[in-house]
């Protein structure tokens, strides 16, 4: 006899920070819950992407302020890098984190089950180890993995993904970068901290594209300073491996010899081998599965969340996990039948954790101009800053763009955009501000604290008024 698939209100195939969030926060709903994940809950953010990133990025970052603490009168051997260290240091962070996260899945009696799912009619999620599982809703949260270009075939020692350079056991001497996005930004900043020399390899005709222009500059500014090769507007040809490393062959005739090469052109969904046929969900051409604004599939009760999903009403999708947290909410909602607000993905926050870090919500002023809509805009350096100057960390920027009124004032805040210290901790504000369309005059009547880095966006917003204190 063929035994029943057990019956769960939602089965999730996929326990990264789509399908965990959608986890915990229908379980906190009363929903029962299963997860079917083939490797470790917490998916690439925990493991394979942004915490492991940042923690090296941390390591960097504490490496720059020992070789500047003589600046201070703090006398302090010159830093040297221990990289086993860090790499357990990192571990240690992400398997507490690890730790942490099933506990709370156990604590709320959500059901995981280690094995690879596929979704097959009627929503039973078959598990490779024969279990099936049947939910009233499935989430398809299966993620994606690191995408490379022709010529350039993953083996992970010459040719390298994200996933491989943050298991490296030693830094190269030298790498050549591919893809000057999130990703390729944020390990050109710590490979170059640490000491590899680095060649960063666009080909857009500048790094960051999706950025503004004015926060994209500061990057550059800094990352040449700190003997970053920035090479923008080339395409990559190919490779020719050598004795020690390889040599990369880019733009008109151009090369150059590296030990190894970090491809960070993008992310491609995990969706191969995820539906079986019958099940009505649809796959684009290239893998992604299409939802509408509540991450509904084509498929009745069956909903897709994070990096695998092709949003037809905005591309591209952000793959981001904060990005996949509210999905998860938002399909959680619906399934409840109470009324889910949309995640509106022109405003999502963005954060880039290289040196100095990036962070920003809504319109750049290019996207403004593209969209035909006059802006007024202010630009506040963060030289100007107290507290930046005590940190020593004064290059970067705050930018606002607002709406134009016909009086020629500064309207409706379109978009917020940082570059410089700790802007990734300071993007509440201005998250908030575009999101509620709030104006200058009104957040304008907010205090800053004194000194803070933060009081730069309160600066900037307002010298929009008109009337400026320091702007
Ligand atoms: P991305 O799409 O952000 O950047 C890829 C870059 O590679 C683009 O600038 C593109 O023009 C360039 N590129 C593509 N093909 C190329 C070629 N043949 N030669 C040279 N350059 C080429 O992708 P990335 O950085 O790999 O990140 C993947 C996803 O993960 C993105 O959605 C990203 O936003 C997200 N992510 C976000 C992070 C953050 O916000 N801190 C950190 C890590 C990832």
């Amino acid at each position: 006899m063929v035994p029943t698939p057990e019956q769960f209100d939602v089965v999730i195939i996929g326990g990264g920070p789509g399908g965990y969030a959608s986890a915990l926060y229908g379980a906190n709903a009363g929903l029962r819950i299963a997860v079917v994940e083939r490797d470790r809950v917490g998916g690439t953010c925990l493991h394979r992407g942004c915490i492991p990133a940042k923690e090296f990025l941390e390591t960097a970052s504490m490496f720059r302020g020992v070789a500047a603490a003589k600046e201070y009168g703090v006398i302090a051997d010159q830093p040297a890098l221990d990289f086993a260290v860090s790499q357990a240091r990192k571990q240690k962070v992400v398997d507490n984190l690890w730790k942490g996260l099933q506990g709370l899945m156990r604590a709320r009696k959500i059901t995981t089950v280690i094995g690879t799912g596929t979704l097959t009619p009627d929503h039973v999620v078959r598990v490779d180890d024969g279990t099936e599982l049947r939910g009233d809703k499935v989430i398809l949260a299966a993620g994606s993995v690191p995408r490379t270009i022709p010529g350039f075939e993953f083996d992970g020692d010459l040719v390298m993904s994200s996933d491989d350079v943050l298991a490296l056991e030693r830094l190269p001497a030298s790498a050549v970068v591919i893809g000057a996005g999130a990703i390729g930004c944020e390990f050109a900043s710590l490979l170059a901290d640490l000491g590899t020399h680095v060649t960063l390899l666009e080909a857009m005709p500048r790094m960051l594209m999706g950025c503004d222009a004015d926060v994209a500059q500061v990057v550059a500014r800094s990352f040449a300073k700190r003997g970053i090769d920035v090479r923008a507007g080339v395409a990559v040809h190919g490779h020719t491996p050598s004795a020690s490393g390889t040599t990369v062959s880019f733009g008109d005739g151009e090369s150059v010899a590296a030990e190894a090469v970090i491809v960070c052109v993008g992310r491609r969904p995990r969706s191969e081998g995820l539906l079986q046929a019958g099940t009505g969900v649809t796959l684009d051409g290239r893998g992604f599965v299409p939802v509408d604004p509540w991450c509904r599939t084509a498929a009745d009760g069956v909903y897709a969340v994070g990096d695998v999903i092709s949003t037809e009403h905005f591309q591209p999708h952000p793959q981001l996990a904060h990005v996949g947290f509210a999905e998860g909410i938002v399909v959680i909602k619906d399934i409840l039948g109470e009324a889910a607000v949309p995640v509106d993905y022109g405003r999502v926050p963005w954060c880039i954790y290289c040196q100095p870090e990036v962070a920003f919500a809504g319109m750049s002023e290019e996207q403004a101009a593209q969209a035909g809509i006059p802006v007024v805009t202010k630009k506040l350096p963060y030289s100007h800053n107290g507290r930046a100057q005590i940190l020593g960390e004064t290059e970067g920027v705050v930018k606002i763009i607002a709406k134009q009124l016909p009086s020629g004032k500064a309207g409706q805040i379109l978009g917020v955009h940082m570059a410089g210290p700790w802007v990734t901790e300071q993007l509440g504000q201005g998250y908030m501000a575009v999101n509620w369309e709030a104006t200058p005059d009104e957040i304008g009547q907010f205090i800053q604290p004194h000194p803070s880095l933060s009081e730069q966006f309160g600066e900037a917003v307002l010298a929009l008024t008109g009337r400026g204190l320091h702007a």
